[in-house]
């Protein structure tokens, strides 16, 4: 079977093919027949060698990917053959907070899924909503979840109130369908008219220019009758901060949902903006995978399907190419490998 390994951090050619022996499941694990991977802000960071966690030598990459059960350990009991699943972010986060002993992840400490038979444990997985295809089905582990987490791990949003987005990256895509769902009325930003049209095709109520108003937070402000964002996806950090803070309502929610990089700079506030609100900073890692169970329910119950931009091949340079364009930032929703 065909695997490509992180060899060398730094560049995209550090990606490589490699053909082994297609692995068995030891008692307790499922081998999945991976069907379609999508990237993500973290690959790229691990790919580089700025995560925040080093990668281990040779490590697969990759964290999200879907595809069916192919084979199934003597003690499983979660998962039959056929079965269609996706890995989850943090296989031994099932439930409640996460603590430090549970941040392993696919991709950088542990194998990932950017190979054509990938061994889980059968904790580590969850069955995907039968009306997604499997590209879509491999987009929902990271942006998907972290999205859903986002919205619904803090104080429950009461129908009719605002979710602020920013921007038009996959997690604020998902943020927009998920606020929607849960009744929300959502005002989303971009720098782009063309993008405007389409998130307001994914159900925004409003759409804001945050390069003609420089001072959006305000704009928001007026769009929501003085009252402000009662929840705040925020997912640029040091370059918005300011703004989300004056768009958020007397006791909005902000969640700060950044990679942290010490070579970033870091988060300032003015102590205008501190003092606009009594806001509270919330912070989400991705989400367990109770998470993904309960916004796999919503997504079945919605038929809610994820944005995938462009689907790329499972050869070298088709590989190499998806991380290239994923990086260019020219995607309005997942870049999706197809395991063939
Ligand atoms: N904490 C977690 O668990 C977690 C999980 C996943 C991801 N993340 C982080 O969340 C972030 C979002 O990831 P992503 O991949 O969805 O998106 P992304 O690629 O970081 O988002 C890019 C988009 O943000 C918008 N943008 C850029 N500068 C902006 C500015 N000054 N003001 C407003 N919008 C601006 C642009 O939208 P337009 O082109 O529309 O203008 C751009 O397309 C990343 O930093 C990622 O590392 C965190």
């Amino acid at each position: 079977m065909r695997t490509y390994h992180l060899e060398t951090l730094g560049t995209i050619e550090g990606v490589v093919p490699r053909e082994t022996a297609r692995p068995e499941p030891g008692p307790r694990e499922i081998l999945v027949r991976v069907r379609a991977v999508s990237l993500n802000k973290r690959d790229l960071l691990i790919m580089k060698g700025t995560y925040p966690l080093k990668a281990v030598p040779d490590v697969i990459p990759v964290s999200d990917g879907a595809g069916e059960v192919v084979a199934v350990g003597g003690e499983v009991t979660r998962f039959v053959v056929g079965d269609r699943v996706a890995g989850t972010y943090f296989p031994n986060w099932l439930d409640g907070r996460i603590t430090p002993a549970l941040l392993d992840q696919p991709g950088v400490t542990l194998d990932g899924m950017l190979t054509e038979y990938a061994r889980l444990d059968q904790e580590a997985a969850v069955r995907v909503p039968d009306h997604l295809t499997w590209e879509e089905a491999a987009c929902l582990p990271c942006a998907g979840v972290t999205a859903w987490h986002s919205l619904i791990g803090g104080e429950p949003l009461a129908p009719g109130q605002t979710v602020l987005t920013l921007g038009t990256g996959a997690l604020s895509l998902f943020a927009v369908q998920f606020a929607k769902t849960l009744g929300a009325r959502v005002v989303a930003t971009t720098s782009s008219a063309a993008r405007a049209d389409r998130l307001k095709a994914l159900g925004a109520d409003h759409v804001v220019d945050y390069v003609r108003h420089p001072a959006w937070g305000s704009v928001v402000r007026e769009l929501t009758g003085g009252r402000g964002a009662d929840l705040v996806v925020e997912t640029n950090g040091p370059d918005t901060i300011e703004q989300s803070m004056r768009a958020a309502a007397l006791y909005g929610q902000i969640v700060l949902l950044i990679t942290g990089n010490p070579r970033r700079p870091g988060i300032e506030i003015s102590h205008a903006a501190y003092a606009s609100s009594l806001a509270t900073i919330r912070r989400v890692f991705v989400g367990s995978r109770a998470h993904f169970e309960s916004m796999n329910r919503a997504l079945a119950l919605h038929g809610t399907r994820p944005v995938v931009d462009r689907v790329f091949g499972f050869g070298t340079d088709d590989v190499r190419e998806a991380f290239s364009y994923y990086e260019s930032g020219a995607a309005f929703g997942k870049v999706v490998i197809r395991v063939n």
